[in-house]
């Protein structure tokens, strides 16, 4: 096997996804030192300075903890709609495609799915699919989501005049806008703004902790007050009100206040990916910006992502697959430039280069 792994069990090869990285030693310590109390009684004194945190840093009137960044995406959305309405999401965005058709299923809302090839739904598919109230036949559309960056689309940042443009086009058309901001800090540091240049333009957010920002757990949405009353309800019923959450929300804390900054590594050591690739033949799929995602195509050699995946794991390197040729490789806190190199040089090997 050709990888390290540090004392916490940190594997410096996988790079299946962000999820995958192990609680830095402060979160550890703040996780082991946290007050806690029951949050189902509003009584969790770290659940609610994190929550009170990540209200103030969205600039929203109030936030909530989430288990994860479906259960967020998912009460949001119950927080908005009612059952038979409409939602225009990406056609190829996570709350369409990767969460269980939850929207369908547990919602009950009719969801349009969007053109977002490039990350963000164009105004025109808004238009085309938009139904207003008033007519017997259709189910009336209130609510557009933004994925923010966009995974499929290669961890692609939308960038704040386009966001902008599409929101206030979407809100102007009387559409709430929520925002599935699982990795929205990775497009803040890339582009160097305050996110409130984004979440001032929308109605709801949501952020996971445990991406990019390297927490064990959990997701923070954040809205207006009533918004995130309706929310706290849906939770409750999605059997999401837990007690003592503040050993989560101590972690949370340590992402959101000190993690954010070093995203900028893992775009450079994505960047370094992507150029050593393709220096060597790869088909890596070209992006505007690049966050923390690399995408390629194993070609149409014999070997397939399915084999690639096998060959890679037989070397200690862990990689993730969307599709039969589509692979994706993902950079996060337990990734460095020595990371980068052994895992070019297991590819290279794998695909016969
Ligand atoms: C863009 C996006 N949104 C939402 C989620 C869901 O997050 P979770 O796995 O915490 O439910 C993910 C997970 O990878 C994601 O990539």
């Amino acid at each position: 096997m050709g990888y390290k792994t540090d004392k916490n069990g940190v594997n410096n090869l996988d790079f299946r996804s962000d999820t995958v990285t192990q609680p830095t030693e402060e979160m550890r310590r703040a996780m082991r030192d946290a007050p806690v109390g029951d949050d189902v009684y509003g009584d969790d004194p770290t659940m609610n300075e994190l929550q009170e945190y990540a209200a103030a840093l969205l600039g929203k009137e109030a936030a909530l903890f989430a288990c994860s960044g479906t259960m967020g995406n998912l009460i949001s959305l119950l927080s908005h709609c009612d059952r038979g309405d409409g939602v225009l999401m990406g056609a190829n965005s996570h709350t369409w495609k990767n969460e269980c058709g939850n929207v369908a299923a547990i919602a009950g809302v009719m969801p349009y799915p969007l053109d977002d090839s490039s990350g963000c739904p164009t105004i025109e598919s808004i238009h085309g699919s938009y139904q207003p109230s008033g007519n017997l036949h259709y189910a009336h559309t209130k609510l557009l989501t933004i994925e923010n960056t966009h995974n499929s689309a290669g961890g692609v940042p939308i960038d704040v005049a386009v966001f902008g443009a599409v929101a206030d086009e979407a809100r102007s058309m009387g559409l709430k806008v929520h925002v599935d901001g699982a990795r929205l800090f990775d497009a803040v540091v890339y582009f160097g703004v305050d996110v409130k240049e984004y979440s001032s333009r929308v109605d709801s957010l949501q952020c996971c902790l445990s991406k990019g920002l390297g927490a064990p757990m959990g997701s923070v949405v954040c809205g207006s007050r009533d918004f995130i009353e309706r929310a706290r309800k849906f939770r409750k019923s999605l059997g999401g009100g837990q007690r003592q959450t503040g050993i989560a929300a101590a972690a949370g804390l340590v992402a959101l206040r000190d993690m954010r900054g070093r995203l900028a590594e893992d775009h450079a050591n994505a960047a370094l990916l992507a150029d050593m690739l393709g220096e060597m033949g790869v088909a890596v799929e070209s992006v505007p910006h690049r966050t923390n995602m690399v995408y390629f195509s194993t070609g149409d050699g014999p070997v397939d992502a399915a084999a690639l995946i096998r060959l890679c794991a037989e070397k200690g390197l862990l990689i993730g697959s969307p599709g039969k040729r589509r692979v994706r490789m993902v950079t996060h806190v337990g990734i460095d430039a020595d990371s980068v190199k052994t895992a070019v040089g297991i590819i290279k090997e794998a695909l016969s280069l």
